[in-house]
């Protein structure tokens, strides 16, 4: 008899198992804590909650939730137009960003082609250029920052796609808006170019590619409500690129890939300009918080535009270890190559006090 195993894909075999932070409610049991009393510093979400407004709209939407969502995502992208400046063709809906890499990589990638991306970069780049069998080229990053010459050394006249996220996650930083369009310019005709704006509200003038998509540059760029809207579980984010590639995204896009609650609520937190100005007053206050205590911990970081921070430690293992069964969740980085590092995320005044003050007592010890 033929197991599941023997008549699955073969590249569904070899693709690694996405690792995401250890959920709140799994750390409580094992630790035996009070879910209230954990602190998830593990996966970049926005330390305040949710936009107050995004929860508001997604609570009415919940009424409707009987009927199909809007499968064009009409009155998001007419907003989202308006917001980014582009037009309601120029935008794709995904559950979440992530889904538009997978889109990207289900429109391109097939078995002979080849992926560029930075060797520690986000790895949801990796694991679908993987799952459509095509071939990861990982360019080395300097001082954790991603080299666009590098990048630009590796493509073959078989890349189709390139990946560069700016800030980058795990590392926290990013390239400047000069260097992000000299490299848009220089690439060759048969490569897309896929900028990953996931923490774009955090950093002050995110590099703007609408005039090189306005050219015609085969160009997209990728948005997320996970980050500073609060609104990860929703799982909702956004693509803007030219509409011929808009139109072949919509191809490979599930149908109703996104639920009315998110898309009801991101429409509400896109209005929420003062959640979203204290959410990034709030990140600007809490990593010179903890860059501060790094130091005076005498801790090797890398200096971070995101909302959290690559710290490394002699033994990261048994700090990770240690934080966890004290209710701290941190994200360990061995699928990022980064054995030595954990990623801390910004927190609030209270929580990076609280984390600062765990690692001042487990380093005395
Ligand atoms: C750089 C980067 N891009 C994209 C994403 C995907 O976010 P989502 O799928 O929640 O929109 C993340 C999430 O951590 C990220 O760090």
């Amino acid at each position: 008899m033929s197991s599941y195993i023997d008549l699955a894909r073969k590249t569904v075999l070899s693709k690694p198992v996405y690792n995401p932070g250890k959920p709140i409610e799994m750390v409580a049991l094992e630790c035996g804590l009070d879910p209230d009393t954990i602190l998830k510093l593990a996966s970049n979400e926005n330390a305040l909650g949710p936009s107050p407004l995004g929860i508001e709209a997604g609570r009415e939407a919940l009424a409707d939730v009987f009927l199909y969502p809007e499968n064009s995502a009409y009155f998001l992208c007419k907003k989202l137009a308006e917001v980014r400046g582009v037009i309601p063709d120029q935008l794709v809906i995904g559950h979440g960003s992530s889904e538009i890499i997978h889109m990207l990589c289900a429109a391109f990638v097939e078995p002979g082609i080849d992926v560029v991306m930075g060797e520690h970069a986000f790895i949801a780049y990796k694991l679908a250029t993987l799952l459509h069998s095509g071939n990861c080229l990982e360019a080395p990053l300097v001082d954790f920052r991603h080299d666009l010459n590098a990048m630009r050394d590796a493509i073959t006249p078989q890349t189709r796609l390139v990946f560069l996220p700016s800030p980058n996650n795990p590392t926290g930083t990013s390239n400047t808006e000069a260097e992000i369009v000299e490299f848009a310019r220089s690439l060759p005709d048969h490569v897309i170019f896929c900028l990953d704006e996931a923490y774009a509200e955090y950093i002050d003038n995110p590099p703007d590619l609408r005039p090189l998509i306005e050219e015609g540059r085969k160009i997209i760029c990728t948005r997320t409500f996970s980050k500073i809207f609060g609104l990860a579980g929703l799982r909702i984010g956004y693509g803007y690129c030219h509409p011929d590639l808009a139109d072949l995204l919509h191809r490979v896009r599930p149908a109703f890939n996104v639920n009315s609650v998110a898309l009801a609520a991101a429409l509400g937190a896109l209005d929420d300009e003062p959640f979203l100005e204290k959410s990034k007053a709030t990140n600007t206050a809490g990593l010179a918080q903890l860059t501060r205590g790094f130091e005076e911990l005498g801790l090797d970081y890398v200096p971070s535009v995101g909302n959290f921070i690559l710290v490394r430690f002699q033994d990261s293992d048994r700090i990770y270890t240690l934080l966890h069964d004290r209710g701290i969740i941190v994200r360990p980085l061995k699928g990022y190559a980064l054995p030595e590092h954990l990623r801390i995320t910004v927190g609030t005044e209270k929580q990076n006090r609280m984390l600062l003050e765990a690692l001042v007592e487990i380093l005395a010890n």
